[in-house]
């Protein structure tokens, strides 16, 4: 968490992404969690380009529809960011007390993060401690640094729809937690979540429900939908259409599947090159799963691409695997179909402030 104010209070997750804002409302109960409210409402492709606000006006008047639609009466919300203005580093350190690295971190920070410190919020999370080349103990440390104008932009976008950003996550952090509360944890599993939206697709690998490795990569569901338009000749929402649909009218089915299959080779490429690197530089020999959530993990074609070539089983995440659903409130067929588009709002409703 980037900051925070006070005590917990109930709030909800509000997913801002770069294609569509999404909302997700979780009640605790002695059974588990349970579904109040779930919603997701489109953005048109130029209100947000690669995760900068270029039209805000327009993004809090879709925010505001998409909080009456859905009845949500909560103020307090769990937002989170991604992309080229976020760090996440696993530093080791001396070890010393949470209350001297709070002290320290800045300092501590400076060499990993390749902006100015002054112009970062930098958060840290201690994962443990190992024993350093040198045989003394050492901490090892998550460090997390967000770009400030990047926090500004996305806390005074909440708050112009009234609303107050109580914790501001990382794309990746809430994809984990939404796996926590969705699967069993098993010692020494390694699992690899890649979050796959429109601009920018993040992925993170457990080992051990910690997370061990976390990368950003500038590539998504656009790709595909660019590819489309200029190889096609399309306009963008023609190409986006093209890309949803198994025989789009009017357009040469062999063509559409050379760029869906390119681009998949493309994405595929990313995310096994970075399991690589992770199994290289982690020394880990093997990984035990990969879940894709994010609207582009049901792109047609890459699941099982990505599957053959990392020789292994790759699903989807359910982000609403153990949460209660009421039958009679949601239509539970719609709600599967976007469900991974979920992933990231459902980790960050789950949050308290000053949780972590
Ligand atoms: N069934 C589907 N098949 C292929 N792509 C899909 C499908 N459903 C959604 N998408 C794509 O998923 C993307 C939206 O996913 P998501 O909502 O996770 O992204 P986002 O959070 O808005 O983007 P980002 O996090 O990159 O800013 C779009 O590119 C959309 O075209
Ligand atoms: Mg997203």
């Amino acid at each position: 968490m980037l900051f925070s104010f006070s005590k917990a209070r109930p709030l909800f997750g509000l997913d801002i992404g770069s294609s569509a804002i999404k909302v997700v409302q979780l009640r605790e109960t002695k059974k588990g969690y349970f579904l109040e409210k779930f919603g997701v409402k489109p953005l048109a492709p130029e209100m947000i380009v690669d995760g900068t606000v270029m039209d805000a006006g327009r993004v809090v008047e879709t925010l505001k529809e998409l909080l009456a639609e859905q009845k949500i009466k909560l103020k307090d919300v769990a937002i989170s960011i991604s992309g080229h203005s976020v760090i996440v580093k696993k530093i080791n350190l001396p070890v010393m007390t949470e209350d001297e690295l709070e002290e320290s971190i800045k300092w501590e920070a400076e060499q990993y993060i390749p902006f100015d410190i002054n112009d970062v919020n930098i958060d840290f999370h201690i994962l443990g401690t190992s024993e350093g080349q040198d045989g003394q103990p050492q901490m090892n440390v998550l460090l997390v640094a967000a770009k400030k104008d990047k926090l500004n932009e996305y806390t005074s976008l909440v708050a112009e729809a009234g609303l107050t950003p109580l914790v501001v996550d990382v794309d990746a952090f809430a994809v984990e937690n939404m796996y926590g509360i969705n699967y069993d944890l098993q010692e020494n599993e390694v699992v690899a979540l890649v979050n796959i939206g429109a601009s920018v697709m993040n992925i993170n690998i457990l080992k051990s429900s910690m997370s061990a490795f976390t990368r950003d990569i500038s590539v998504g569901g656009n790709r595909y939908t660019e590819t489309i338009q200029k190889e096609l000749s399309l306009s963008y929402q023609d190409a986006e259409q093209a890309k949803l649909t198994e025989n789009p009218e009017g357009v040469n089915p062999e063509a559409l599947a050379a760029v869906m299959s390119a681009v998949n080779i493309e994405v595929a490429g990313e995310i096994t090159r970075s399991i690589d690197y992770f199994k290289t530089t982690a020394m880990q020999e093997n990984i035990d799963k990969v879940l894709l959530c994010g609207g582009a993990a049901k792109t047609r074609g890459l699941l099982t691409l990505l599957g053959e070539r990392l020789g292994l089983a790759v699903d989807l995440a359910n982000p609403f695997n153990r949460i209660e659903i009421d039958k009679k409130s949601f239509n539970i067929e719609q709600l599967q179909e976007i469900a991974p588009q979920a992933a990231v709002g459902m980790g960050l409703a789950i949050r308290r402030m000053g949780d972590r």
